[in-house]
């Protein structure tokens, strides 16, 4: 890319897409083009078509999706499933018939079966059955990945897909039921300890293990594969290293300033039991995260602070 390439961020008022735009504006890319999903409903073939026809972006970021916390997944398993395939099928068969030059995917670390052995590696997919809470998203984050592959097999298209792990960061959801488990405790948290509460109830029982990436770190890690990776197979973006929803609920508790009691409710699901990326290869192609998890969230809940968020 260069810095006055034409650039289409599908999904940029979304915490990844807004992270992928600041961090091209920060590099001094001029020439990025943006639509609302008010403007552009990414579900709509031919609305798709003409502004593909119209503006003939060279480079796509597709951050563009339905998306959310285990309860949202679980709930909306129909709009999950369609809305993710549509907006990935139109986008990436646009990007073919309009030779876009580069274009990538994010997917997510659900792709991987839900017992696969940890850490996640890229070969792991596909390998066994994936949890059943987000399964139709999981579906549709696949078939992304495949139609990565398959316009690169057939057409020779330069379509990469990256698998981020859970993310936080500037601009997240911290709707009560949708969001996820990061930002949701974050938001009972505080308003825990804004109404002087003397316990919290927790889904779940605690012990799984979960990794994080602070948001910005996750387009760092995209700007360098955009500029340097061109194969076939996906990558793993992640930090590399977990914690049980127990520590990480003591982390904000520290950061918010609440000192209640935590109640963890063992009759929820506790979901997949572990979920940590191996990042062995985006590591060796030259990316560390900078932010660690007590900067994030302090990072995080300023941001929370000031209003800075999406509640849907
Ligand atoms: N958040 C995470 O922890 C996480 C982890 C791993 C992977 N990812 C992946 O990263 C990508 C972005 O996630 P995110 O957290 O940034 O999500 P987000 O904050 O919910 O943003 C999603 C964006 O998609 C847009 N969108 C949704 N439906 C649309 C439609 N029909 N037409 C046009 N635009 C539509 C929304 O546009 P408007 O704002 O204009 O409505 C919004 O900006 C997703 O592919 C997700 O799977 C996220």
């Amino acid at each position: 890319m260069q810095s006055n390439s034409k650039i289409y961020i599908a999904g940029h008022r979304g915490m990844v897409g807004s992270a992928m735009h600041r961090k091209l504006i920060k590099e001094g890319f001029t020439n990025i083009v943006v639509r609302a999903s008010a403007e552009l409903d990414l579900t709509n073939q031919q609305a798709v078509a003409d502004f593909f026809a119209s503006e003939k972006p060279e480079y796509v970021f597709l951050a563009a999706a339905k998306v959310g916390g285990i309860v949202a997944n679980n709930t909306y398993r129909a709009d999950f499933i369609y809305q993710n395939l549509m907006i990935e099928s139109n986008i990436i068969h646009q990007c073919y018939l309009n030779e876009v030059k580069k274009m990538m995917f994010f997917g997510s670390s659900c792709i991987y079966p839900k017992l696969a052995p940890q850490p996640l590696k890229e070969e792991s997919l596909l390998t066994g059955l994936l949890e059943p809470t987000n399964e139709p998203y999981a579906i549709a984050k696949i078939a992304g990945i495949k139609l990565c592959e398959s316009y690169h097999d057939q057409y020779d298209c330069n379509f990469i897909s990256v698998m981020p792990t859970n993310l936080y960061g500037y601009g997240d959801n911290y709707h009560p039921q949708h969001s996820h488990v990061l930002p949701a405790l974050i938001r009972r948290i505080h308003e825990a300890k804004e109404s002087n509460a003397a316990t919290i109830e927790v889904w779940g029982t605690g012990t799984p293990l979960r990794e994080f990436l602070f948001v910005d770190d996750l387009a760092d890690a995209c700007f360098l594969l955009m500029q340097t990776y061109n194969e076939k197979q996906f990558v793993n973006v992640g930090c590399g290293e977990d914690l049980s929803i127990k520590e990480l609920v003591e982390l904000i508790k520290n950061i918010v300033g609440f000192d209640g009691e935590i109640k963890f409710d063992s009759s929820k699901p506790d979901g997949t039991p572990r979920k940590l990326m191996d990042v062995s290869k985006v590591k060796s192609l030259g990316w560390s995260p900078k932010i660690n998890l007590e900067q994030g969230i302090k990072l995080a809940y300023e941001d929370f602070l000031k209003g800075h968020f999406r509640n849907s």
